[in-house]
């Protein structure tokens, strides 16, 4: 009965989502990271925070990141609900960031505004004046971002459709969302220069949507999970091994793959029966992954 509620009210939604995305989001009152109440303090923290640790995953030094990214062009998927990071970027160096989303999460509301000022404050003169360029008034975050800096774009696709134009590539939380994996893998992969770099961190878990046992969101049949949730940029469900496949696939140098989280063994036991259809192949070892940091470039032949 209850399995039966959540089906029909998640068909429906997906419906909403569908054709109102932005409606739908408004609703569920989403920011891409979750729904708990954050201040605008937290919100900064937690960009910084994200900035600091894709230069610590790519062994580039706090005093490094300035000459690492200088004149970079760089592209984000999935900014969420405010393109701090990209901000980041170009206060520490990058020439332009390109943020694409498929969902139109950005809002310049009263705490976003606050979260953008606490960046502003945390920055050195230099790094402040160059963050200060990135909207439409200098140092006016609430006339919006200059595309010259910041260029936030929605396509219902997700994908930038750029073409040898990206020295570095980033996201975090987004892959597992998207609904076409090998699209922006392929969308990324054309978009990069030759010796550019990829970097994403990658969220295996339910978001949840699992019940009793993590992996339990992965017994749902596939047709099933499509139709609750294709439209509303929830989990894609797709497991590691088809991460390395892809990427293989794609033509992509995997510079480094690691495991943020495993799940217990028992947890793998004890869904392994129950699983739907397109994991029943995925071994013991890749289903406990939970998480994972990917750094990639192109392959040079
Ligand atoms: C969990 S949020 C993470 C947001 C942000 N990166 C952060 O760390 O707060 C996932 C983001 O991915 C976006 N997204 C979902 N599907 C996408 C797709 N196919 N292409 C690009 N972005 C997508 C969502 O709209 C959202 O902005």
């Amino acid at each position: 009965m209850h399995d039966t509620k959540r089906v029909a009210k998640a068909v429906l939604t997906n419906q909403l989502a569908r054709f109102a995305p932005g409606m739908y989001m408004r609703l569920t009152g989403e920011t891409g990271r979750g729904l708990g109440e954050e201040s605008s303090g937290q919100v900064a923290s937690y960009f910084r925070a994200c900035f600091d640790d894709y230069f610590t995953r790519l062994g580039v030094a706090p005093s490094e990141i300035g000459t690492f990214l200088s004149g970079k062009r760089v592209l984000e998927y999935g900014p969420g609900d405010l393109p701090a990071v990209a901000l980041l970027m170009v206060a520490h160096g990058a020439e332009v960031v390109v943020c694409v989303d498929r969902f139109p999460l950005m809002q310049l509301t009263e705490k976003n505004l606050a979260a953008i000022n606490d960046l502003l404050s945390g920055l050195g003169a230099v790094e402040r004046q160059r963050a200060e360029s990135c909207f439409l008034r200098v140092g006016d975050p609430a006339s919006g971002f200059n595309p010259d800096r910041i260029r936030y774009r929605i396509y219902p696709s997700g994908l930038s459709g750029l073409r040898d134009e990206i020295d570095l590539v980033f996201s975090r939380a987004v892959l597992e969302h998207v609904n076409d994996l090998p699209a922006t893998f392929a969308d990324m992969h054309a978009a990069m220069k030759r010796d550019a770099i990829a970097i994403h961190q990658v969220d295996l878990k339910s978001h949840g949507l699992h019940q009793a046992n993590p992996l339990d969101f992965l017994t749902w049949p596939d047709y099933l999970w499509r139709l609750m949730y294709s439209h509303k940029g929830v989990p894609n469900r797709l497991r590691v091994n088809s991460y390395r496949l892809i990427l293989a696939q794609t033509g992509f140098n995997v510079i480094s793959i690691e495991p943020t989280l495993l799940a217990d063994p028992a947890d793998v036991r004890a869904a392994r029966p129950v699983l739907a259809l397109p994991f029943r192949q995925v071994s013991d070892e890749d289903m406990r992954w939970l998480g994972f940091w990917l750094v990639c470039g192109k392959k040079v032949n």
